[in-house]
This record gives structure tokens, sequence and C-alpha cells, in this order.
């Protein structure tokens, strides 16, 4: 039960104020002795013309709510204490009969919303950043499933511009085929570098570059077919990082795919009358709102980066008919975005209202951090393989009989890392610190799953599954769990109206401390048997909150480790 609902449904009623208007005002005290929860009275005082405090005493006298015990009137708040008893029954009741369920819900039921992440730039290095957006985007996708929205996750590919005559060009030249076929990645990289550093001296290369980029566009059979490969080689390389992480998509309609379907933008521009030259160039000007104008054509004729984005979201809202449509890259495209979407509006699409931009901070490695074969470049794969080397080494430390340890040393590594990308606001920059990253008892990964494995294994080995009277559980810390326990859906929605994942990995931590807490506080073996089988449920009932939150995050849990 949602207690927090019950509670607003009941002072909406009498104050004749929405419902929702009260959820949102409905705190969650710092202390306990203030209750569970609090309504602040401070904004009612305009509306009701009166003072705060006498707003919240008589509203404590026109309240009466079956799960509340007592209301206390504390100047201008009223707080509201559960019966407690009730409602931890209640709660874990709900959280066992729910199982995989719990926390789900069908709010989002046909509505869709595509969830565009990752996105790298083929032939180009997957770094850590693509890493950054592509944790986040796996989270916003599951978390929006979890609700019922149908979820299109999209890749959308770099693999168009002027970059692949480039490629083309360096290819005739200084290809090593063999070099190719075991690093596909970092010797297309190399050549691309080399390009450039030749065409300083030798400057025709661009124009033999730029004809090389004319056939691709013209579909030419020669480009067309290195080019071709050059996009399967690193597609290649990316979907076996994305296998190691866990990491789907339904979709990798990239730039190339809107190759042809640009023409229209520029009619559908011109039509409206917001396409204007400017030194040779077709621009959409944006002063008036404080942008420099989105470039639709160069002067040379060439479309570019933006104009493939305003013809993705036009097929997009065509094709998927979209309730959202969600942009998860680095924060240094977010003017990029605002243009985009203000050009769609401006052209008169009212859905340019539903295109979101989640942005994300950088990622920085201090010291010497890590085995980075280039500098300050840190390849994806080496990330992934020092997590699973370093988790494995701890955990053979600990527990040098565990079985699986190969996948528990996979399970943990990775989950480590998504959880340090997930764990703050993603707006904020993240340090690298692997002492900290790895650590099983700071805020981290390991020390939730590790959580997780411990209570599952209590729970192997003790005799589960009896029906339990869970009033009989009446201590501060089991309700104190049980209390954040049943706030799960809470965290979810919130997750889900910020497209902020870190609010679900605080909540896991929070779900792991307070069970620590009860763990220590209050002995499962040596209590009488009624106790000790209503602690084997609030047991069990955080091992499935656990194990539902990790899931939407993209972390895996493991049964012992
Ligand atoms: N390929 C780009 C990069 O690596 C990100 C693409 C972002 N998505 C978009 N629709 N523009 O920076």
């Amino acid at each position: 039960m949602d207690y927090k609902a019950v509670i607003a449904n009941k002072i909406s009623s009498v104050l004749n104020i929405g419902q929702e208007d009260v959820m949102r005002l409905l705190e969650i005290p710092p202390r306990p002795e203030m209750g569970d929860y609090a309504f602040p009275c401070f904004s009612l005082a305009k509306t009701l013309r009166k003072a705060p405090n006498a707003i919240a005493s008589e509203l404590k006298d026109q309240l009466q709510i079956k799960e509340v015990e007592r209301i206390e009137v504390l100047g201008p708040y009223l707080n509201f204490f559960l019966d407690k008893t009730e409602f931890l029954s209640g709660a874990v009741s709900e959280i066992l009969s729910k199982r995989e369920a719990y926390g789900h819900s069908d709010t989002g039921e046909g509505k869709t919303v595509l969830v565009e992440y990752s996105s790298p730039n083929i032939a180009k290095p997957f770094h850590v950043g693509h890493l950054f957006t592509t944790v986040i985007g796996n989270s916003l996708s599951r978390i929006f499933k979890s609700q019922g929205y149908k979820t299109e996750r999209i890749n959308h590919l770099g693999d168009w511009g002027t970059q692949f005559g480039k490629l083309i060009s360096g290819y005739e030249r200084w290809v090593d085929l063999e070099k190719l076929k075991e690093m596909p990645i970092e010797e297309l990289n190399r050549i691309y570098v080399k390009f450039h550093e030749e065409a300083e001296k030798e400057p025709s290369l661009n124009d033999e570059a730029r004809a090389h980029f004319k056939n691709l566009e013209d579909g030419k059979e020669y480009e067309v077919k290195l080019w071709k490969e050059f996009r399967e080689l690193s597609l290649m390389v990316f979907e076996r990082v994305y296998k190691e992480l866990g990491v789907e998509f339904d979709s990798y309609a990239g730039e190339s795919f809107y190759g042809d379907k640009m023409d229209e933008v520029v009619d559908i521009l011109e039509k409206k009358g917001i396409l204007t030259e400017s030194n040779g160039a077709q621009v959409v000007m944006l002063d008036e709102y404080n942008m420099p104008p989105t470039i639709i054509k160069k002067a040379d004729g060439a479309t570019i980066y933006a104009t493939r984005d305003l013809a993705a979201a036009i097929y997009r809202k065509r094709t998927y008919d979209f309730h959202k449509n969600i942009y998860v890259v680095g924060t240094p495209q977010s003017l990029h975005f605002r243009q985009v979407f203000k050009t769609l509006e401006l052209a008169g699409f009212e859905w340019a209202k539903d295109c979101v931009h989640v942005g994300f901070g950088l990622v920085k490695f201090p010291g010497k951090m890590m085995s980075s074969r280039k500098g300050d470049v840190v390849l994806l794969d080496d990330l992934l393989k020092e997590a699973v080397v370093t988790a494995e080494k701890i955990i053979l430390d600990k527990n040098p009989n565990l079985k699986e340890k190969e996948d528990v040393a996979r399970k943990v590594g990775i989950g480590a890392i998504i959880f340090t990308y997930l764990k703050n606001g993603r707006e904020k920059d993240i340090i690298f610190d692997w002492d900290e990253i790895l650590s099983f008892d700071g805020e981290t990964g390991p020390y939730v799953q590790y959580t997780y494995a411990r209570a599952k294994s209590i729970l192997r080995k003790n005799d589960t599954g009896h029906d339990a009277d869970l009033t009989v559980l009446t201590g501060t810390e089991e309700f104190e769990l049980s209390k954040t326990l049943a706030s799960f859906s809470n965290a979810v929605t919130l997750a889900m109206e910020k497209y902020e994942p870190s609010v679900i990995t605080r909540y896991v931590l929070q779900v792991a401390k307070d069970f620590n807490k009860f763990y220590n506080n209050c002995p499962i073996n040596s209590a009488e048997t009624s106790v000790k089988n209503a602690r084997l449920q609030l047991v069990e009932a955080t091992t499935v909150v656990i194990k539902n939150a990790l899931a939407l995050l993209g972390i895996e849990t493991v049964e012992e480790m």
C-alpha cells in the first residue's frame, strides 16, 4: 500500500485541493521523532487566508486516517505517525506476493518512449564517455519499461560524414590488413590520425577525400563497400562491449540511415518560410531565442549532423508515434539539442516539446589509475577487464572456495562500474577511484551485491516459506527497513520523472544500509520461532527489492560471493 497516497487523499478531500499537489508537498521528515510523513502548511496560507500554524492545528482535528496511529502538530507542520505493525506487515506481504513485479506498474500502457543512447562513432574508439550514455540509457529504458511503457532502444550510430572520405583515402594508402582484422578500431583510428598528419603536408589529399565522400553519398559501389566494411568491423567491437554490459538495442538506425530523408527536411523548412541564406549556407535563424543559427546545408550543399537529427526526429515520430523521444548525450551537446528542438517547434511540430535531452558530465581518471595504452584515452575494453580481474582478486581473498568465481567476478566487476556511473546526479563529473569503486563497504555496487548475497545465504540456511505473523515485529530497525522497502515505487517514479537513475542507486544503498542495521540489531537464529519466521520474511522481502532495484540499473545480483 502507498501510505503517502492514502494520507494525501484524505488531506486533499478535506482541503479541497488536488491529491497530486498534496503528494508533492508531503515530506519524509529527517528524524523519526518527527513522524513518518510531514505536511507543511506554508504554501496554503495565501489561499486559505490563515496563518500556517492555525491551518495545521485545524486540519489535524478534521483528519481521521485508519493507517495512521497519531498526528502531531509541530508549528506549521502536521506530523503523521504510522501504525507501525500494520504498516510493516502490509508492506512485507505486498512485496512477497508481487515479487519480480514489485515496483512495476502499468501507468505507461499504450505509450511508446524512445531512448536513444550509446551512439558511438564508427571507426573511432568507444571510450569511457560513451560508457556513461550507455549505462544511463540502458537504465532509463528499463525504468520506463517497468512502468508499462513500450520502449524502443535506439543506437544512433555516428556512421556518416566527411570523415569517411578521409578514411577511404587513408585506407588506400596505409592500411595494414592483418591489424585491421585483429584490432579494427585501433587500425582505422590510426589511419584516420595519419590522414590528418599527411594532409597537413599535402593538402590535395583533402580534395581526394572529399571526392570519395561525394561518391559515397552518390552510392558508388567502391566507396559504399569500404564504408560498409568499416561499419561492420566497428559494430562487431561495440557489440562485444554491449554483451559484456548486458545492454541491448532495438534499432541501429544511425546517421547514415537518414541520408535519403534530408531533402524533405529542407522542403518542410522552406515551406514554413524559416530557411534563410547566410554566407551561402542554408540556415534557420534563432537569434530571437539567443542561439546561433541551425545550419541545414553548408555552402557546398552538404547536410550536417543537425540536419540528420531533424530528419531522425521526424522519422521517429512517424514510425513510433512517441510519447517521449529521449536523447542520452553528453552535456557539451546541449546547445545542439536546444537548436534542433527549437527548429522542430518553428517548423510547426507540436511534438517538439516531447523531445528531451538527457545530459551527463565528464569522466576523469586522476593519476596513474590504470594501464591506458594511449595516454589519457582510457579504452573501455581495458576498463572492463581491469574491473573484472580486480574483483576476482578481492572476492577470492574473502571467499577462496567460492563456486563459479568467474561469473561472480564478472557480475561484481561490471556491476561496480555501472554503479559508479549511476551513483551521483548524472550532470556531475565522475572521478574514477579503483579502491573506492570495488570496496565492499563504501557506497558501492559490491556493497549492495554483498548485502544481497548475505541475505540470500541466511535464507538458504533456514527453512523459509512459513506463514508468519508479521505483527510480532515491533523493533525500530525492522520498521525503518520496511518503510524503505515500501518506498520503492516512489523512487522509481521520481527516477523516471527526472530521467535520473541515481535516484534508484541512492535508494538501493539506503535499503542495504537499513538491512545491515536490522541484521546487526535483530538476531535471527537465536530468536524464538514466531519472531524468527517473521524476520526471515523481512529478509526475503529485502532480497526481492534489492534485486528489482539493481535490475532497473542494469546490474545483476549474485547468490553467493
Ligand atoms: N555520435 C555522437 C558522439 O559520439 C553522439 C550522437 C548523439 N545523438 C544524436 N542524435 N545526435 O558524440
